[in-house]
């Protein structure tokens, strides 16, 4: 197929809400560790793999191989007979999670794991209630679009039963009209107050990200999660961290990225870079947790062997190849290149993320901090045209999302950054 006959298929038998980046969509053909190739063979640096997917580098050898030789010995079984990869998995994944986190279920996407873990909440403690973040993002299904903060992912009809929203962290925007750290994080005290004024006083769980993704990679200030944990824990709710975006090193130095703010999530859930871009998800808990599941759950594809094998080997790689220090190390090496085209752009009015998960929000003033999502539109075309993919986030669609895979170098970084900057010249602000 052409280019063109692709993307005419795709308007002819796809849902037109699963929405493409760009005005002339880049159909992707293959890809190789860093790069993406199109069908008609252009190359780009992808430096958004996938939306944080992509961990260990596109169709790495260490992951497919394993994955091919998995296909050929055992391709299915379902949850209903037990097989060694997924015991390997989770074995795996108890020994990499924090604190007393030890059983997993598995699921085909972050959707379902979130929407696991709340109804494991609501067995667990008898309460019903959840307190999720404004301008936080669960997933597609409905309760996942009910616990997301955000309005242009909850359309159709959500019914938001029990779920409040609480403010969220979001320094560059306070929603106090605060300064940290003279603020003394005052905003998560509004967890407190939601649980007070929204809910019967007694809640299931607590349910967030350590850095907003789909957000805009808002990064919460150290002392907050430890804040609302205690009063989580107050009014009898559970933690549960919601990983999707932030787990498997992708915040540097840790496996979790709520591992940073000193908390031990009674759950974690997690997907996309967890097995490099082969569909599964997990929610992990304590094992008390995972034990007052009542009555039956099948998840059919939930752990298959070949997603179970890719996942293990991604970890693997993660382990053998050290990648969690070179996200720490050539994250920091890349925000440092970032707060140098901040100084030279007034577009960039904030820097922000860890390890390889790095934003830039990009404003029209920077004193009144209006949204820019025009220029990102701009931006997002001429980085195409320049061979680098970037991804976008945000309310107000005026974030660009960094998120290559944990095993680049300084000098991906360095091509990433010129091109970034030859395309931030070529914005018309
Ligand atoms: C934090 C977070 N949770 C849940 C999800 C839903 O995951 P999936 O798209 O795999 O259903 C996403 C997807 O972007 C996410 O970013």
């Amino acid at each position: 197929m052409t280019r063109d006959d692709v993307l005419q298929k795709q308007k002819q038998f796809l849902f037109p809400c699963v929405v493409n980046y760009y005005a002339q969509p880049v159909v992707v053909d293959h890809a190789q560790g860093r790069h993406v190739f199109d069908l008609d063979g252009k190359r780009y640096l992808d430096f958004f793999g996938g939306i944080l997917t992509v961990s260990v580098g596109h169709c790495n050898e260490k992951v497919t191989s394993k994955i091919k030789a998995q296909v050929d010995r055992l391709q299915h079984t379902s949850t209903l007979y037990p097989n060694e990869a997924i015991v390997a998995l989770a074995e795996k994944l108890a020994k990499i999670t924090p604190g007393r986190l030890q059983k997993s279920f598995f699921t085909n996407s972050g959707t379902e794991a979130d929407e696991a873990a709340v109804l494991l909440a609501r067995m667990a403690t008898g309460s019903f209630e959840v307190v999720a973040l404004r301008h936080g993002y669960s997933g597609h299904s409905l309760i996942a679009k009910s616990l997301t903060g955000q309005a242009p992912w909850r359309r159709g009809g959500v019914v938001s039963l029990g779920i409040s929203h609480a403010m969220n962290p979001y320094c560059y925007r306070c929603p106090l009209g605060l300064t940290y750290p003279d603020c003394g994080v005052a905003c998560a005290q509004d967890v407190e107050d939601v649980i007070q004024t929204t809910t019967s006083g007694r809640i299931a769980a607590f349910l967030a990200e350590p850095i907003q993704g789909v957000g805009g990679f808002i990064t919460p200030p150290p002392e907050y999660f430890k804040m609302v944990f205690t009063i989580v824990k107050k009014y009898g709710g559970l933690f549960i961290a919601d990983e999707v975006q932030t787990g498997f090193g992708r915040t540097g130095k840790k496996w979790f990225g709520i591992e940073h703010w000193e908390v031990e999530p009674d759950m974690i859930t997690t997907a996309k870079g967890m097995a490099n871009g082969v569909p599964v998800g997990a929610t992990i808990a304590t094992p008390e947790v995972a034990d007052a599941f009542q009555g039956m759950t099948i998840s059919t594809f939930g752990g298959n062997p070949v997603t179970a094998v890719a996942a293990r080997a991604t970890i693997e790689v993660i382990e053998e190849e050290n990648l969690l220090e070179n996200s720490h190390t050539v994250g920091a090496y890349f925000r440092q290149k970032l707060e140098e085209l901040q100084q030279k752009y007034p577009l960039i009015g904030d820097v922000r993320g860890m390890g390889l998960m790095l934003g830039l929000e990009l404003v029209k003033d920077r004193k009144t901090k209006e949204p820019a999502p025009q220029e990102l539109g701009q931006l997002m075309e001429r980085t195409k045209e320049n061979g680098l993919l970037i991804g976008k986030g945000g309310l107000w669609g005026n974030v660009v999302r960094l998120s290559p895979p944990l095993n680049i170098g300084t000098a991906d970084v360095d091509d990433a950054v010129r091109i970034l900057d030859k395309s931030f010249a070529e914005v018309k602000v």
